[in-house]
């Protein structure tokens, strides 16, 4: 009942050179039998719309600040994203947590103004190495879920993603035991707060390393419905093989 959801998150890189990548992605027929997202950064995001229109491969932001207009030198809001073809943005990501200093109260009204604004906001939780080694992961990936979720979460319009730091870029996963306690915990936390019915019916994925080689066994995991992404999502020749196993996961 939950569809199951390939989030590519390209980060700080790809020029106009790489819109290929997403028309290649939707060439692939298994991008038909999964939901298909790709990020790509602000600077593609028209192009890519404008490439993806007509398939089933959807585009998304990587960040949006919380007001939908004003004087916020460099920043991009909801609105405009959605105004350049974005139909989803991820909040929250690690990367973003610790370069810019968000905390999770601010990922809270940036994923408020991400729906305001139409958009799926896919909200990044996860623990630090140190966090994971002294056992209290479990409790803050809890409070970052409770800080960041909006009240008006539901499941046409977040995505929560489980992207433990020490995973990311890093080619170390979690095993499937690890990942498993992780959502059902984030899919009780759900519950507690918007009803086992919502719950049931907001996608979890989980986010680090995610490659062709580790993809099956990740996706086979209760509770992961798809992957975020990054490194092997920015060639189409990585990113289909992922897709292919989510396709076949059923
Ligand atoms: P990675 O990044 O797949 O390169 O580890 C995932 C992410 O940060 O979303």
């Amino acid at each position: 009942m939950r569809r199951k959801l390939a989030a590519g998150n390209w980060k700080m890189n790809g020029d106009r050179a790489a819109l290929a990548e997403i028309e290649q992605v939707a060439k692939a027929p298994s991008a038909a039998g999964v939901e298909v997202l790709i990020c790509p950064p602000a600077t593609l995001l028209a192009e890519a719309a404008a490439r993806a229109a007509g398939t089933t491969v959807t585009i998304g932001g990587q960040d949006c600040h919380p007001a939908a207009a004003g004087a916020h030198t460099g920043d991009i809001s909801a609105p405009m994203l959605a105004d350049a073809g974005a139909r989803a943005v991820i909040l929250g990501h690690s990367e973003r947590r610790a370069d810019h200093g968000e905390t999770s109260k601010l990922v809270r009204h940036k994923a408020e103004a991400a729906q305001a604004a139409g958009l799926v906001a896919i909200i990044c939780v996860g623990e630090t190495e140190a966090q994971r080694d002294d056992g209290t992961a479990l409790d803050v990936v809890a409070r970052q879920l409770a800080e960041s979720l909006p009240d008006s979460a539901g499941a046409e319009n977040t995505v929560l993603a489980y992207e433990p730091v020490w995973a990311i870029g890093t080619g170390r996963v979690p095993d499937t035991a690890q990942i498993a306690e992780m959502h059902s915990h984030l899919r009780a936390r759900l519950a507690a707060r918007l009803g086992t019915n919502v719950a049931q019916g907001i996608r979890i994925l989980y986010g680090g390393s995610v490659k062709p080689g580790n993809a099956t066994e990740i996706f086979a995991t209760p509770n992961v419905d798809g992957a975020l992404v990054g490194g092997a999502s920015l060639k189409a020749g990585d990113f289909i093989p992922i897709i292919d196993a989510l396709a076949a996961a059923g």
